[in-house]
């Protein structure tokens, strides 16, 4: 259901509209977000693009591993360096809306966001974000924006552990029909391409009109953990910041990106 090859840095190339983008590929790395920083050490400059078919420690929010086994996702790191730190904080929903608008182009699937940065098929999640920063040598903030997908997604294709939460595009069961093929060269360079069209208008904040459609957290009943505390609230709203409005006997609160887990119950 993947197109079966390589990835390939010449056919990611071809597909990329955004000719600032310069695509680097590897079969296997550590992590795309690490060797993109280890590269920010050494010079690398903006609209960089690590792409990896495997990642051995493949890194996933709150010090989490995000499994990134070989063949059947794409797993990529894109160097930003944003000239406004207010856009910073919509780097990681711009991203969301990137990946399902890629998903969307490319596919007949229709991809759901799980505030704040996790995207869902059918009830489970098919990719995540992680952006971290780096200040390079001209103490200029560097924002590493790194977007794991798990592509497709065999009996064996993940850990028992993660097996019942991860999902994929296309899952065995939906083959073999030929809409189901991937080309994962395309899809990552759609992913990079949407992402840079946001990108380019960040600050107008115009894609989150697409984020609060997609939303699969407004309206339903949340619990959240903040500081060690799991907290009951329903989900009203995502704010122009892309933070999540909820409210609870405690009152309204709004929650931003930082360090809290949310399950929808
Ligand atoms: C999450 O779900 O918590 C975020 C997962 C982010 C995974 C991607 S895969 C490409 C990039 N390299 C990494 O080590 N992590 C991100």
């Amino acid at each position: 259901m993947t197109d079966g090859g390589r990835l390939n840095e010449k056919r990611i190339s071809h597909f990329l509209k955004n000719k600032n983008i310069r695509p680097k590929v590897y079969d296997v790395l550590d992590s795309t977000n690490a060797e993109l920083k280890r590269r920010i050490r050494s010079g690398d400059k903006e609209y960089n693009l690590i792409v990896a078919d495997r990642q051995t420690m493949g890194r996933g929010r709150l010090g989490r591993s995000f499994e990134s086994p070989k063949g059947t996702g794409i797993y990529m790191s894109l160097l930003l360096v944003p000239g406004d730190t207010e856009d910073v904080l919509l780097i990681t929903s711009a991203a969301a809306v990137a990946v399902c608008l890629a998903i969307r182009r490319l596919t007949d699937r229709k991809p759901l966001i799980k505030w704040v940065n996790d995207i869902y098929i059918n009830g489970k999640k098919v990719c995540g974000i992680l952006a971290e920063g780096v200040t390079d040598s001209d103490g200029k903030l560097n924002i590493i924006l790194g977007i794991g997908i798990n592509v497709i997604k065999g009996p064996d294709t993940f850990s028992p552990e993660l097996d019942g939460v991860a999902g994929a595009i296309y899952e065995a069961d939906d083959a073999p029909r030929s809409a189901h093929i991937v080309d994962r060269d395309e899809l990552a360079a759609a992913v990079a391409d949407e992402f840079m069209d946001i990108y380019a208008d960040i600050g107008s904040r115009s894609f989150l009109v697409d984020y609060k459609r997609w939303s699969m957290v407004t309206g339903k009943n949340v619990r959240y953990l903040d500081g060690g505390v799991w907290h009951e609230a329903i989900a009203v709203d995502i704010d122009n910041d892309g933070a999540l409005i909820v409210q609870s006997d405690e009152g309204m609160r709004t929650l931003s990106t930082g360090e809290i887990t949310l399950r929808i119950v």
